[in-house]
């Protein structure tokens, strides 16, 4: 597929579509922020509300397909995605930044949560429970919703998509997805494999287009039954209200500050690892990144050093060059909030290194990607924060990029506290060789994912991704829980012994 200079629409009903105001937008590569990667549909309330319609009417069929068959079209679908994965991860690389081997993670991602939900299509099960009732049978059963709306963010562009789409479709239902503007072609190609894969018409529908002209016409359309979003704690709270006011449920994933613990008896050496791998890959801009450090006052010296050799060593560019261990940060607005609130921590912090703008790095683009005059992007230099207490804005604000502050401590009571002092809660993780500390961790820490000698990213498919407090409102993507959000529980009672039976009333 030739990448650049490409004309993106909108896919509904089975149909690439221009938007129905014929506006569009550019996708421009933030290593190259000069290069027009494609050029996307601008959509609005027209085009979502006409999406919607179609994905309602195609949920009528859809819904009746057995779902063990929807479940080998997922089966199929993994398998197209496993086959293009180094093309997808390649688009991936220049819409979005990180570096190629994240790509393919962020691919393969996509491929386990449809290996997985091709399973599921044989486990939609309910319960069968014995009645009070003598020739009675009593089961439970999961129901589809009907259209689902989804808002997904650029810094999974095709994984977190697929914990939403696949569960949803394997479940009967139908999907209109917006994606973020900023890398909605990753998007757009899924929307491809689907149809290769025989998804029909409607089932799964893209518009792609900005959040207030796009996005909030989908959240408030009424024929979408859920509204199934991961972004922003900002926009997370205008969904939650506009859905409250219709009665729709919602599920959000959004900001995390997230920490590792390193303990006196940690492997300091391993915890560098788990810190430079947590705090700058991806460029920091994982909901999981680790964007907090507590480190023990014994280790701390050690950990330090070996830290800022790490974070000054890493080399940074264009994420299609092998070389690269870090790419840009996903665009200019993000680049100067970065850098604002390295600013701030300044003035009350120590910066150890980094806390630089970087747009002319060390790797230009490998020649066989096409020549460009223009090299810079939005880079920013791996930085590290010291002398930080845990209440400092550095400690307490989500920054979504490659920073970490490093608060130190003395009293092993008390860091788990220090951890939850938090008004996010999605990932934590602690080293340590005490495993009487590693059970009280997990059990006391207040997020949704925990990790022992391992960072706060990485986590897998099968197992619920989400988190506490401000992180989320109580929902779990990914796994079976996404199926469990976008199904609703029927309770059927059949009553086989031909006379009328009064549940609960003696007579
Ligand atoms: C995100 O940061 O929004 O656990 C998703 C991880 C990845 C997914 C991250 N598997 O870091």
């Amino acid at each position: 597929m030739n990448l650049f200079k490409t004309d993106y629409k909108n896919y509904i009903g089975g149909k690439w579509e221009d938007s129905a105001s014929g506006k569009t937008f550019e996708v421009t590569n933030p290593a190259h922020c000069k290069q027009v990667l494609a050029t996307c549909q601008d959509s609005n309330k027209d085009d979502i509300d006409r999406a919607v319609a179609v994905a309602n009417e195609a949920f009528k069929t859809w819904r009746k397909v057995p779902a063990p068959k929807r479940g080998e079209i997922m089966f199929k679908a993994a398998e197209i995605l496993l086959r293009d994965k180094e093309d997808i991860a390649k688009i991936m690389t220049q819409e979005m930044g990180k570096p190629l081997s994240e790509t393919r993670g962020d691919v393969q991602e996509a491929i386990d949560m449809g290996y997985y939900a091709a399973g599921e299509g044989r486990r939609l099960g309910g319960q069968t429970v014995p009645s009070e009732l003598n020739d009675k049978f009593c089961m439970s059963m999961r129901m589809p919703l009907g259209v689902i709306g989804a808002i997904t963010p650029w810094n999974f562009p095709i994984a977190i998509p697929s914990w939403k789409a696949f569960p949803a479709l394997v479940a009967g239902n139908t999907m209109v997805i917006k994606p973020a503007e900023d890398t909605p072609l990753s998007v757009c190609r899924l929307a491809m494999v689907f149809e290769e894969a025989g998804v029909p018409p409607g089932v799964f529908n893209v518009v792609t287009g900005y959040g207030e002209s796009a996005g909030q016409p989908l959240v408030e359309n009424e024929l979408v039954k859920l509204v199934s979003f991961t972004g922003s704690t900002i926009t997370g709270w205008k969904i939650a209200t506009r859905c409250a006011d219709q009665m729709k449920p919602y599920t959000l994933e959004m900001g995390g500050k997230n920490a590792i613990v390193v303990m006196e008896d940690a492997d300091v050496d391993l915890a560098v690892d788990g810190v430079v791998w947590g705090a700058f890959g991806t460029s920091g801009q994982r909901c999981t990144a680790c964007s907090r450090v507590f480190v023990h006052e014994n280790v701390k010296d050690d950990f330090i050093n070996k830290l800022v050799g790490r974070a000054e060593a890493l080399f940074i560019g264009d994420g299609l060059d092998d070389k690269v261990d870090m790419g840009p940060v996903i665009n200019e607005k993000a680049l100067h909030k970065i850098d604002g609130m390295v600013a701030e921590a300044k003035a009350k912090n120590t910066i150890l290194c980094g806390g630089k703008i970087n747009q002319q790095p060390s790797s230009k683009i490998p020649e066989k990607y096409g020549t460009f005059t223009e090299t810079y992007g939005w880079f920013y230099t791996p930085t590290v924060i010291t002398d930080v207490s845990e209440h400092d804005m550095i400690a307490q604000e989500e920054v979504f990029g490659p920073v970490v502050a490093l608060i130190s401590f003395n009293d092993t009571d008390e860091v788990i506290d220090m951890v939850n002092n938090s008004k996010y809660g999605l990932s934590a993780a602690v080293y340590t060789a005490n495993v009487n500390f590693a059970f009280k961790a997990f059990n006391e820490i207040d997020t949704g994912i925990t990790y022992i000698n391992s960072s706060t990213i990485g986590a897998e498919i099968q197992l619920p991704f989400g988190g506490t407090k401000g992180t989320g409102n109580g929902h779990r993507d990914a796994g079976h829980n996404m199926i469990d959000n976008c199904t609703e529980w029927k309770s059927v009672f059949v009553d086989y012994s031909g006379v009328l039976q009064k549940a609960q009333i003696e007579d």
